[in-house]
């Protein structure tokens, strides 16, 4: 409650000025005619987005089927992302585009690539080509385990193009983690790198993959990128160098026409239990959600240097560095490495080289900037910057200030956008040219989207109390499903109020109706904007041979928003102690990846735990949150004497 207090207390608003109203793609009376179209007929509102922003080889019969949980968008018509995104700019009135910048693209060591529309195309068509001759057919499942380099990008829209979906999966993670999600999309093909550069040294990807292979039948190829120049074991018959097959490749491939509900791709993302789910997108719905949405938020012009941070494997990545960005015929940046990789100033020097003038990262980045100091953005010229957003946890206020003062030079809106893998493009969020920002709060709802905040028995929660956010129709860029697992999208998703979708977050509204999201409700930890299910990181630590036992949660964090605590209990005869802490660290590494590894291990001989056996996770965040130090069971002792006598009542 605590949060809703301090943010209630947040006063301030912003008014965009007037040059950056003046010049919107979006200004005013637009946002205003869009809201009440929006708020009347969402599906006329979408549409007419539909018609503006995407490119169909043929109309729809109906704009929406709606049998909840399943929603149809643009029955009937046909379309392609790739061409979208490639094609429409190198035809007609567009043509110019040809020779545009559509990937600015550095690489850690400080190596550039620089692809034009007309480059990126017939790389694209190769790629195709390639995998067509792999024997990929339209609705195959390639995996994609990159790191950020143009060719993941080409890769994408290559599966785009011929229609088999893809599923990307972030190279942080471990050969475990990958394999699970290459079985459970049923992958025939896997396109990688032997690594990618991350703070100085090659983060090795290939050997992952080989050893995510192992007794795995579903995969016939895999298609390697040299990177790094490292030498990998290249399995003969199924593992082929990505150059060599290029250099005989076709650079004709006209893109297949594609049903509207076609599927698109799935991201695999962390839940509350079980495995990760397969978060299934489609065709015409996103391509709308995420071009019209990146043209109004991000405010795309021709002239602009667009440069979103987040890498690729996550849903960012995917919808606002590639296809958002892309089917606006905007030029996007793509860095490969670490921020801090030479130096801590080096996201400022990309900006101020590149002339960035919209950039969009995350909160954790930024506080770990403001840990920093200022004089590294001080001593570049930001001044080409014009639009500052953030996205994947709630920004607090004093960090918003900062990025508005000290990278925005107090000229540029900020957009807060919320949103999530599932919603597939952004839900809540300013229009940077019509909506006035208060430090820490995403503001308004997208025209044709209805967010609300409501009470665990549906009603809506009056301002400025708190509740679960919730969103009350269907919108096209929605999942369609879990992969392969329709009753666990009813129940994660469609269980808690009837036909309205549950997002796992709290949130509450001020008078002006104004959104303030507070995190998660669920046992979903958000780790520097990744969302890391605690049940996740329990399997892994009791699959390690000397755990017993373990409950995982989540503390707050200053630089990573929460910080992963876990209480272990060690099998009988096992000695706890520094040791088996960092073994354990690196068992999860292992098993899920780095980004999954506890900040603190805490080693007791009992959970607390109510009489019917449910782990006490309340009394644990307390402790998680408080000044105990590491290896202290005494205290949790205590509780869990304090839990016996307590009884049931959590
Ligand atoms: O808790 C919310 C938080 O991130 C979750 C979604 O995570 P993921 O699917 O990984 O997608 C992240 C990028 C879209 C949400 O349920 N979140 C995301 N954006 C915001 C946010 N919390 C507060 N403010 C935001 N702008």
């Amino acid at each position: 409650m605590a949060d809703i207090e301090s943010l209630l207390k947040e006063k301030r608003t912003f008014k965009p000025s007037k040059e950056f109203v003046k010049q919107a793609n979006w200004n005013k009376r637009t946002v205003a005619e869009y809201r009440k179209l929006g708020a009347k007929n969402p599906q006329r509102f979408w549409a007419k987005m539909a018609k503006e922003n995407v490119s169909w080889f043929s109309p729809w019969k109906k704009v929406l089927d709606w049998k909840p949980p399943y929603a149809k968008w643009f029955v009937g018509a046909k379309t392609n992302v790739s061409y979208n995104c490639l094609d429409r700019h190198l035809e007609g009135e567009n043509a110019w585009r040809r020779n545009k910048a559509a990937i600015i693209w550095e690489g850690e060591p400080g190596d550039l690539r620089v692809l034009t529309y007309a480059q990126l195309h017939r790389e694209v068509c190769k790629f195709a080509n390639v995998l067509k001759g792999l024997g990929v057919k339209k609705g195959d499942r390639v995996a994609l385990y990159m790191p950020m380099v143009p060719e993941l990008a080409i890769a994408m829209l290559a599966c785009t193009r011929i229609g088999a979906p893809h599923s990307i999966v972030f190279g942080g993670f471990s050969a475990e983690a990958l394999r699970d999600r290459i079985v459970d999309a049923g992958a025939v093909a896997v396109v990688t790198a032997d690594a990618g550069w991350r703070r100085g040294k090659p983060l090795p990807l290939k050997e992952a993959v080989d050893k995510s292979l192992e007794g795995v039948d579903c995969v016939r190829n895999v298609v390697v990128v040299n990177r790094c120049d490292l030498d990998v074991q290249m399995r003969p018959g199924r593992d082929r160098w990505w150059h060599e097959l290029m250099a005989d490749a076709s650079p004709k491939c006209p893109p297949a026409k594609l049903d509207a509900e076609h599927p698109l791709f799935i991201l695999y993302t962390s839940g509350t239990t079980g495995k990760p789910k397969g978060i299934l997108h489609t065709t015409g719905g996103y391509l709308t959600h995420v071009t019209t949405t990146a043209k109004a938020i991000f405010d795309l012009k021709d002239e602009d240097v667009y440069w979103c941070t987040a890498d690729i494997g996550w849903i960012t990545g995917h919808s606002y560095v590639v296809y958002g960005i892309l089917a606006n015929g905007a030029t996007t940046l793509m860095y490969e490495g670490a921020p801090t990789t030479p130096g801590p100033d080096r996201f400022w020097d990309i900006i101020e080289r590149h002339g960035v003038t919209i950039f969009y990262t995350a909160p954790t980045a930024i506080r770990t900037f403001i840990r920093l100091g200022d004089e590294h953005p001080k001593s570049h010229d930001l001044s080409s910057l014009r639009l500052l957003g953030t996205v994947g946890e709630p920004i607090n206020p004093e960090a918003w200030m900062w990025y508005h003062r000290i990278i925005g030079g107090r000229r540029c809106p900020i957009v807060d956008t919320w949103w999530q893998t599932e919603t597939g493009g952004i839900m809540i969020t300013p229009l940077p040219g019509a909506v006035d920002t208060k430090p820490g709060s995403g503001t308004l709802p997208f025209p044709g989207v209805r967010p609300e905040v409501l009470s665990g028995e549906g009603e809506p929660v009056a301002p400025p109390d708190g509740g679960l956010l919730a969103l009350l129709g269907p919108w096209p860029g929605m999942l369609r499903g879990i992969w392969g697992d329709k009753k666990r999208f009813r129940e994660v998703y469609w269980s808690k109020w009837k036909d309205v979708y549950f997002a796992g977050d709290g949130a509450h509204k001020d008078e002006q109706g104004y959104f303030w999201i507070m995190g998660r409700v669920d046992d979903v930890m958000n780790v520097s904007g990744h969302r890391i299910g605690t049940m996740e990181v329990e399997s892994a630590l009791v699959s390690h041979a000397k755990v017993a036992e373990s409950a995982v949660v989540g503390r707050p964090d200053e630089i990573t928003g929460t910080a992963i605590v876990a209480f272990v209990t060690p099998r009988g005869g096992t000695e706890p102690g520094d040791r088996l802490a960092d073994d354990l660290r690196r068992h999860v590494a292992r098993e899920i990846g780095a980004l999954a590894k506890p900040a603190d291990i805490r080693f007791t001989d009992a959970l607390p735990k109510t009489r019917s056996g449910k782990i006490m996770r309340r009394l644990l965040r307390d402790i998680a949150a408080g000044k105990e130090t590491v290896g202290d069971t005494s205290t949790l002792e205590d509780y869990t004497v304090l839990a016996r006598l307590r009884g049931d009542e959590e």
